[in-house]
Parts: C-alpha cells; sequence; structure tokens
C-alpha cells in the first residue's frame, strides 16, 4: 500500500463525515498537493495500445462528472489512470440542483448524485481542458463529455451538442481529445433520457458526427425497458454513427440498495458497487451487438482493481471509475496495473 492510500484511509473517515461535494473539492485539493511528490506511476514506459487512433497507456479511466469544470487534475495520470473524460459541459453555464444533491451510502459502497450538469459552460469548460492539453503529458488521454442545457426544450436538444462540437471543430487543440462523448442518459436533465430512444438517438448522433472533429461515443443509461429496447437503442446509435459506446451512467433503480429514510425521496441516480451487476449485464449486451467494430467503454459499479479487470476479460476496451475510487483511494489505478 502506497503512503498516500495509507493517509487517505486514515483521513477517509473524517472526510466521509463532511458534506460530500465539500469533501471531494478537498480531497483535489490536497492531491494537488501531495502527489508532485508520489512516485509517478510511470505509465510511458508500459507497453501502449491504440484507440479512437490515439496512444493508451492504462486501460482505466476517470469517468464524467469527477472533473466538471475540466481542470483534468494531473494527479490523475500519476495515479496511474491512462485517461480521464471531462465534463459533461453544457452550452451555458449552469449551476445545477440546489444542495444537497450528493449522498453517500458507505454501507453500499455507493453514491446518490442529483446534480443537474452544475458546469462552468462550454466556453470556459473548453478554455480550461485546453490549457492543460496544451501541457498534457502523452502518457494519458483527455476526453470531453457534453450535455443538453437544462432550459434547452427537447426538440431543439441537438443543437446544444452541435453547438459545443462545431466549436470544437474550429479549434485545432480538439485533435488532441481522444474523443467526445454525448451523454444522453444523465437522471438528473429532465427528459434528457428520452433522447436515447431509437429515432431520436440516430438523428442526433448523425447531426454530432457530420460536425464533430473526433469519434462521437454514445454514453447509454443501464435503465432500458428491455433488452430488446437497448439493442434498438444501441443500433441505431451505431447507424448514426457512433464511434464507441459508454455503458452505463447511474441508474434510477433505487431497489437495487435499501435506502435510509431520509434518502427515500432524495431522487437521482445510485452510482457505485451496487450497480456493478446491472452494469455488467449491460456490457456484454452491448459487446454481443459492437461486435469489436467501435470501442466500448465499461462504467458503473468498478468498486474494486479487480472489478476492472473482470470488465476488460468481458470485453470492454476501457474501464471508467468514479464512486468506486472514492471508496477504494487513491491506489486504485496503480493496484489495477499489477493485478
Ligand atoms: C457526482 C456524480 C456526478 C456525475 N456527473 C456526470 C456527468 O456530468 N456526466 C456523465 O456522463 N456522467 C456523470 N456521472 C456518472 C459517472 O460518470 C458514472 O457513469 C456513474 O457514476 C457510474 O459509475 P460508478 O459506479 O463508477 O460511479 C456522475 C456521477 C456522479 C457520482
Amino acid at each position: 500500500m502506497s503512503a498516500l492510500q495509507s493517509l487517505y484511509r486514515a483521513a477517509k473517515p473524517l472526510l466521509f463525515r463532511i458534506d460530500p461535494e465539500r469533501a471531494h473539492t478537498l480531497t483535489s485539493l490536497a492531491m494537488r498537493g501531495i502527489t508532485p511528490f508520489v512516485k509517478d506511476a510511470a505509465l510511458s514506459r508500459r507497453e501502449s495500445f491504440e484507440l479512437f487512433d490515439r496512444k493508451f497507456y492504462s486501460r482505466i479511466g476517470i469517468a464524467a462528472g469527477f472533473d466538471k469544470f475540466c481542470h483534468a487534475p494531473g494527479y490523475i495520470h500519476k495515479l496511474g489512470f491512462g485517461f480521464i473524460e471531462s465534463g459533461s459541459l453544457t452550452p451555458k453555464p449552469q449551476r445545477g440542483n440546489p444542495k444537497p444533491r450528493l449522498a453517500r451510502l458507505p454501507e453500499n459502497e455507493a453514491l446518490l448524485n442529483k446534480m443537474g450538469f452544475n458546469n462552468p459552460g462550454f466556453l470556459r469548460g473548453w478554455k480550461n481542458l485546453r490549457a492543460r492539453l496544451a501541457e498534457t503529458q502523452p502518457s494519458y488521454q483527455l476526453a470531453l463529455s457534453l450535455g443538453k442545457g437544462k432550459e434547452t426544450p427537447l426538440e431543439n436538444a441537438a443543437d446544444d451538442y452541435v453547438y459545443c462540437l462545431s466549436l470544437l471543430k474550429g479549434d485545432i487543440m480538439s485533435e488532441y481529445l481522444s474523443y467526445i462523448a454525448v451523454n444522453v442518459s444523465s437522471p438528473n436533465t429532465p427528459n434528457l433520457r428520452a433522447l436515447q430512444k431509437g429515432k431520436a438517438i440516430r438523428a442526433l448522433v448523425e447531426k454530432c458526427v457530420a460536425v464533430s472533429p473526433r469519434p462521437v461515443v454514445v454514453k447509454f443509461a443501464p435503465d432500458f425497458d428491455s433488452p430488446k429496447a437497448y439493442k434498438e437503442s444501441l443500433e441505431a446509435a451505431l447507424q448514426g454513427g457512433a464511434g464507441g459506446i459508454v455503458i452505463s451512467n447511474t441508474t434510477t433503480n433505487h431497489a437495487l440498495v435499501s435506502l435510509p429514510v431520509q434518502l427515500r425521496d432524495f431522487g437521482g441516480g445510485l452510482s457505485g458497487k451496487p450497480l456493478a451487476e446491472t452494469a455488467r449485464h449491460y456490457l456484454e449486451a452491448t459487446l454481443k451487438i459492437t461486435k469489436g467494430k467501435v470501442p466500448v467503454i465499461s462504467s458503473g459499479g468498478v468498486f474494486s482493481p479487480a472489478e476492472a479487470r473482470r470488465r476488460i476479460d468481458l470485453g470492454a476496451d476501457l474501464v471508467q471509475v468514479y464512486s468506486g475510487f472514492i471508496f477504494y483511494g487513491p491506489d486504485f489505478a496503480r493496484d489495477f496495473i499489477r493485478l
């Protein structure tokens, strides 16, 4: 166990007593201060592989929503992560839902969030990420996630994605992004998930692909009414030209845990360990249809390095963590590399 992991273990009981959002900010700040002294996971000395026509040094990365402000913290790669998906960004800045909007379920190693795309808006977020891309070490990849603005009517949703993508297309720096995720699966923006359905997703992806400078990766939810409904949506996204799939976002199936009384009406999306089985199931369903034609990124319930390995063994090209990183601690990606 690294010194950093021991430090995290010692601080965790305290951190878990304060508001989760504040704990996230505090930990990020502390990591920024500490990691310059951390021995590099030396990803660049590892064998690389190509995905999205880019070089990756590790299959494990950080899921969207962790770096909403697009600072793409350099400590991510120092900890051994191969990529980070920053965002999701919407065209205009958004405050998100009122707090509290993030809750921990420690006994379940799970989180419940209804953030509602709090983000600095595309222009500011991209400016931040652009600065990071200019100095990025070649040993980790950056990706960007886009979402729909809360106020944008559903029928104009495509305009939001196309607006951001068009600006990216006009900027030579976007070449350094590995992929661009089109997030249509957050449960916290009203009606967003309607965009996942058959015809809607095909039309949206076609419009996005037409202007995108980089592969368009669609992020789906794990809450389809039936396997057939998911298959139809997935096939439609592929027909529209999707260059990859992230499966999956958080789930609205709160029956996977027994919620404490004070959180029964909280709403939002559930992530972490209880999502693992569903996420595995959706991954397998996805791989049967994509058949290796486009990269598949597994997200949801990757609660341990061994679980990350299991997703790769199932056939995932990349694996993302969010909740698991918070519960497990900073050694997550290093321990995965060692497996
Ligand atoms: C606090 C929080 C914020 C999130 N924000 C986003 C987001 O902005 N965009 C997105 O595509 N997914 C977002 N997600 C979903 C994660 O990227 C991930 O898909 C989900 O949490 C399942 O993975 P996990 O079980 O490893 O946490 C968020 C998750 C959490 C917990």
